[in-house]
């Protein structure tokens, strides 16, 4: 295979903190293998459409510590048909680019296998706030938002202790339930529901009331917005039954997607970006870069996309033994 000269990188799914320290590690690294890097604008949508941007040194200064993406992210349906791809490839094409980093979730990298189906030397990059990515201890923003989630439950604490009360606290994830159960365990809370672990409605109640029966002044029950009932339904019911708190529903939303990266993911995306670039240029394809202890891997995006990253039930179990 010929020696590449230019790579494209697109930020694609929902938007996770340190994507922009992503890209900048993707630039720089690339640069100093000597190819020219380009920026796909809005994911997908702008590789169908041909929306490139060279992508300088200048261009990503002052982004590392900055929440969302500068390239913008989409989501684009056209590219998932025949036709779709096809512009993407005539895009690429004209703009004579050699390979593709793309930084997102597993849908993102569901995209990526097609484009490594379409003979597109790829290389994926793992980001999404809800860890829920085979492959990868962490994926890039998950450390910042269980952060934002934890400083949430510690301030709805502060205003529960006061009043007696137990806060429902709903994180994302969607049918994931890492966020739900890391916060649960890390902010101290009473009950943790999340979809991996059927907990009824009855028995959110009894916990809470045995808590209240226990001599605590609140509670914090967290729920994952993947879980089998919502986190209306669990309010009405607690309500309706009278568990001894009053109860108040916070629905944390898309607060946890935003804000400055942590140290953490700001290391991680720059590891994960570099080498990135290290693998596409190695002639890599079709494979996503995972972190698995302190090691930076490639591991098959076939992998990837069809398997399930488990919860350790360990950690369910965990969440129980403390909440006591
Ligand atoms: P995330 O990457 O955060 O999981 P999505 O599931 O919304 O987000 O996927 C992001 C985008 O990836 C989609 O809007 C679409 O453009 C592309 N995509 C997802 N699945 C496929 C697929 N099977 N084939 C081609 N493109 C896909
Ligand atoms: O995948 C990240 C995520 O924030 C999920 O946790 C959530 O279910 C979803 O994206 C929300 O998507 P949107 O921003 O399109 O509402």
């Amino acid at each position: 295979m010929a020696a590449m000269r230019r790579i494209a990188v697109m930020t694609s799914g929902g938007d996770a903190p340190g994507m922009n320290a992503a890209v900048r590690a993707v630039v720089r690294a690339g640069l100093e293998q000597g190819v020219e890097v380009y920026g796909i604008r809005q994911a997908y949508a702008g590789l169908v459409a041909g929306d490139f941007e060279r992508l300088t040194s200048r261009e990503v200064s002052g982004i590392l510590q900055r929440g969302g993406t500068v390239l913008q992210t989409a989501r684009n349906e056209e590219f998932k048909t025949p036709a779709g791809q096809k512009k993407a490839l005539r895009s690429l094409n004209e703009h004579s680019i050699d390979g593709v980093i793309v930084i997102g979730g597993d849908g993102s990298l569901r995209g990526a296998i097609k484009l490594h189906e379409l003979g597109v030397p790829v290389v994926g990059v793992p980001a999404s706030i809800d860890n829920d990515i085979w492959g990868t201890d962490m994926s890039i923003g998950v450390d910042t938002a269980l952060n934002t989630i934890l400083d949430a439950i510690d301030r709805l604490r502060d205003t529960a202790t006061s009043h007696n009360r137990c806060f429902i606290v709903e994180v994302m994830g969607r049918s994931c339930g890492y966020l739900a159960l890391m916060g649960a365990i890390l902010g101290g809370a009473e009950i943790v529901i999340i979809p991996e672990y059927e907990v009824s409605k009855e028995e959110v109640a009894r916990s809470l009331e045995d808590a209240y029966i226990r001599g605590k002044n609140h509670a914090i029950a967290v729920i994952a917005e993947g879980a089998s009932y919502s986190a209306r339904d669990l309010e009405s019911y607690l309500q309706s039954q009278g568990v001894g708190f009053e109860v108040r529903l916070t629905i944390l939303g898309h607060t946890q997607r935003g804000g400055s990266p942590s140290a953490f993911d700001r290391l991680l995306a720059t590891r994960m970006g570099v080498a990135a670039v290290h693998s596409l240029l190695n002639g890599e394809t079709g494979v996503m870069i995972g972190r698995q202890g302190r090691e930076q891997v490639a591991v098959s995006l076939y992998d990837v996309t069809t398997k399930m990253r488990e919860i350790g039930e360990e950690y369910m179990k965990m969440a129980y033994t403390l909440s006591r």
